[in-house]
């Protein structure tokens, strides 16, 4: 399976960062195609944990490439802390490689980020406040600063002067902020910044290409999920980019023919961090045990995640919107106590069942969940690496799933550590 898209199914932080490590090991690339810091991706290795926002989840193997590609959004200073941080672990970054084609999170991004927050209140969307959207819709509106514009100083010059011609007056006439200073922002990116960052510059589009044709294995890391694309997921509580995985084709340029597999990650359970609808949401005892037990806390941002129980109507949207070939299922272990668990199966729209992921957003503020109970196993699972080991009520649960999903399971988390997980087709 030369390329891989490992890609989150539900609203994020279903533990892309841990699958995508275990991946990894079987590859020679690995590619993150969209978003930006406002992804947290933690892996556990040997009882140590790294968080990761920008830097590919392959980096922690010396033999594989971390790629950056064009459809990011890169905020340098974050970029040059996290290789910081990994080489004081004595992780290599050298190896680094990141698209002059990526646009840039500068500071008035994030700026703008929390004004508008503030400014929308109670309707707020819950963003990570890192600039994602205002950086994304500079790209769209066609005034962004790629990666590669600092390579010339005369033209990076130019284009904050012209991204600062309407965003300057709006920060400090509408905001009463400080309109940002070319000439300071210029010193800061071109003198301080740039040394770090330069020699990991490059075309990312022909590496990638390069290693596709000679038969390396190729894992896209996505970052958010399905239900926070810009297109798909539920608007306008959604992320500023398409991590579904035809965002892997446009945020790195290649076609979809070559792409040969699309894992799916889903979480035993769903969390949603930010505002937006969530039918089989919980504000219960089982909501607080998912956070406690779960650790259901964001690892950037450190907001408590909302809570509820598996929605298999989500699941099969993103079966269709992802062609995914597999579900890859994390945190079943943290089920391990509960008297009962429940599938959402359908929804009940104005009286009447759905089993479709309704069209009209309005429909889904309405819906509530129809669920399937069963019983729960009462069993410690976080020790268990062969399937047949699994209690019987943890196997007729993941069997549920696969049914109500139409895509068989492949692995499953039962704890955080790169090797707490069970092959379920072994
Ligand atoms: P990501 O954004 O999708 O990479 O996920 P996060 O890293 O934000 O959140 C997932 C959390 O669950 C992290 O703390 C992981 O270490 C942890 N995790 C991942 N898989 C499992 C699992 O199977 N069991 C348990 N208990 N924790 C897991
Ligand atoms: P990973 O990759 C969970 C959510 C935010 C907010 C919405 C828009 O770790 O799964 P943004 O800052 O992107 O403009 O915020 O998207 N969000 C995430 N939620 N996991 C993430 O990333 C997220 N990235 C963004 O909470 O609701
Ligand atoms: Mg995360």
């Amino acid at each position: 399976m030369p390329s891989t898209v490992v890609v989150g199914t539900q609203w994020g932080d279903e533990g892309k960062g841990k699958f995508t490590d275990l991946f990894a090991k079987e590859m020679e690339m690995v590619v993150r195609y969209q978003g930006g810091h406002n992804a947290g991706h933690t892996l556990v290795v040997d009882g140590e944990t790294t968080a990761l926002q920008l830097i590919p989840s392959g980096v922690l193997y010396d033999h594989i490439t971390p790629v950056i590609a064009n459809g990011v959004v890169v905020d340098l200073q974050v970029l040059i802390n996290e290789i910081d941080m990994l080489e004081a672990k004595g992780v290599s970054c050298d190896r680094l490689k990141v698209s002059g084609n990526a646009h840039l999170i500068l500071p008035y991004h994030q700026e703008l980020d929390v004004v508008f927050e503030r400014h929308l209140g109670a309707n707020k969307l819950g963003t990570t406040k890192r600039g994602i959207g205002p950086a994304y819709a500079d790209k769209a509106f066609r005034v962004g600063i790629r990666v590669q514009d600092l390579l010339d100083p005369k033209i990076f010059r130019e284009k904050l002067n012209v991204s600062l011609h309407e965003k300057g007056p709006l920060l400090a006439k509408v905001y009463n902020r400080l309109a940002p200073n070319v000439e300071e922002l210029s010193r800061t990116y071109l003198d301080e910044y740039l040394p770090r960052i330069s020699s990991f510059i490059a075309d990312t589009t022909d590496l990638i290409h390069e290693a596709l044709e000679a038969r390396e294995n190729i894992l896209f890391e996505g970052a958010q999920a399905t239900f926070l694309d810009l297109d798909h997921g539920t608007y306008p509580f959604v992320t500023s980019s398409n991590p579904t995985a035809g965002g892997a084709c446009t945020g790195t340029g290649v076609g979809p023919r070559h792409i040969d597999r699309v894992v799916g990650i889903a979480k035993a359970y769903t969390t949603r961090v930010g505002s937006g609808p969530f039918p089989a949401e919980l504000f219960d005892e089982i909501a607080d045990h998912f956070v406690n037990v779960g650790h259901e806390y964001g690892t950037n941002t450190g907001r408590r995640r909302r809570t509820g129980w598996f929605d298999s109507v989500m699941l099969r949207h993103a079966v269709r919107l992802n062609s995914l070939s597999e579900i890859a299922l994390t945190k079943l272990d943290i089920m391990d106590t509960l008297e009962t668990v429940k599938i959402c199966v359908a929804y009940e729209i104005d009286g009447e069942r759905v089993e479709k992921m309704p069209y009209h957003q309005t429909d889904f503020h309405k819906a509530r969940p129809i669920y399937q109970e069963m019983p729960g196993w009462k069993e410690d699972i976080s020790q268990v690496k062969e399937k047949d080991k699994l209690p019987r009520n943890a196997q007729d649960y993941v069997r549920a799933i696969e049914h109500y999903s139409g895509v068989p399971v492949s692995l499953i988390g039962v704890g955080p550590g790169r090797r707490q997980y069970v092959d379920w087709q072994k």
